[in-house]
């Protein structure tokens, strides 16, 4: 029998430090009103200054390994675009830090659809045989690699971090992940980059000047971004659906990255679900990038709207360009 990965424990961190709207149009050629008509968002969580990625990782990792009910895992997986150093990755460093031992331990990279794919990873891992039980952790400190001169992207992104447990089990329980969508498409890469620090284009090749260069900071193309998100996120739901056998309107929560709340719409519009089964926590934590899913999990769930036996569909898209869904029926957990 196929091992299927199962939902086992939820957690979730943001930093305390709310940046507001206001806040940025102070120090932004932009408003509160051009913000929240064209994005949703109303404010977004920045950590303070010295805070890594690892940090937020570490506190979300440990809620969720609470909320498993298990302090042991054997793999745990961060998804980043943030990782506290370009080498090593995040999570052995993370892993020790939670007092995992010996674990093994790596990261992703699929930026805002990092967390889709960490856990179709994890899943294959079980389903291998490699492990019984998997940390899953997306975490991201964007307001470190956000140019703050930059009003496109500077307005749209948050600090956070979400963690689920994945444990081995039966495909037909409840909180069994059914199947995974993966795509990517590379030769769209520019749209969604930070342009130096890699091996492409090393810092010290650009950084001549005292000033931090922009190749080192975030840059997007939201328009042809926009665009690409709902039709990938369309086409990746649908392939999930199909394989779970769900109509669209038997689908009780979609549970799509949180970019922004017109793709949200535009995504479920499309697919035939009902807006009102959108979850939406964008407003009030941005875009999160891979801790965007867990995040939208963990505020669903708290807000009791997601209760045992809802079927949740799960869709993602970011840089790379890269997309990814999946699906589970909502099982027993106590989040933390
Ligand atoms: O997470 C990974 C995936 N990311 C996404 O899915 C993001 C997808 N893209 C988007 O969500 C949207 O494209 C944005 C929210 C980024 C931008 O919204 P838009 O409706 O596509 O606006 P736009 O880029 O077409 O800009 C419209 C206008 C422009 O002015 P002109 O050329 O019409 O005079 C911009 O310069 O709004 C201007 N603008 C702003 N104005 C005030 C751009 N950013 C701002 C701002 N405040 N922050």
């Amino acid at each position: 029998m196929i091992r299927a990965a199962v939902l086992a424990g939820l957690g979730t961190y943001v930093p305390s430090r709310v940046i507001t709207n206001d806040d940025l149009s102070r120090i932004l050629d932009t408003s509160d009103e051009w913000i929240r008509s064209r994005t949703g968002i109303a404010q977004r969580h920045w950590a303070p200054p010295g805070t890594a990625t690892g940090d937020l990782a570490v506190e979300a990792g440990g809620r969720a390994l609470k909320s498993s009910g298990s302090g042991d895992v054997d793999l745990v997986v961060v998804a980043t675009t943030t990782p506290d150093h370009p080498c090593p990755a995040t999570a052995p460093g993370v892993a020790h830090r939670l007092g995992l031992n010996a674990v093994a331990a790596y990261d992703i990279a699929a930026v805002c659809s990092g967390f889709v794919y960490a856990m179709a990873s994890a899943a294959g891992a079980i389903a291998a045989g490699i492990a019984d039980r998997v940390l899953v952790i997306g975490a991201e400190t964007y307001s470190t690699i956000l140019n703050p001169e930059d009003r496109t992207t500077s307005v749209i992104f948050g600090d956070g971090a979400g963690a689920v447990v994945l444990r081995a089990g039966d495909p037909s329980e409840p909180g069994a992940l059914l199947g995974h969508d993966l795509g990517s498409d590379g030769s769209l890469k520019d749209l969604i980059i930070v342009p130096a620090g890699g091996s492409r284009q090393p810092v010290a090749a650009v950084a001549a000047s005292g000033d931090r260069p922009a190749e080192t900071y975030f840059q997007m193309e939201g328009k042809p971004v926009f665009r690409h998100a709902v039709t990938r996120m369309v086409a990746s739901s649908e392939a999930i659906l199909h394989r779970a056998g769900w109509a669209p309107e038997s689908v009780d929560w979609f549970v799509g990255h949180q970019a922004n709340v017109r793709i949200l719409h535009a995504v479920a519009d499309q697919l035939g679900i009902d807006r009102d089964r959108t979850v939406v926590n964008l407003d009030r934590v941005g875009n999160t990038s891979a801790a965007s899913i867990p995040l939208a999990l963990d505020d669903a769930a708290s807000r009791g709207l997601l209760t045992p036996g809802d079927r949740v569909l799960m869709s993602a898209f970011g840089g790379g360009l890269t997309w990814g869904s999946t699906a589970l029926v909502w099982p027993e957990i106590v989040t933390g």
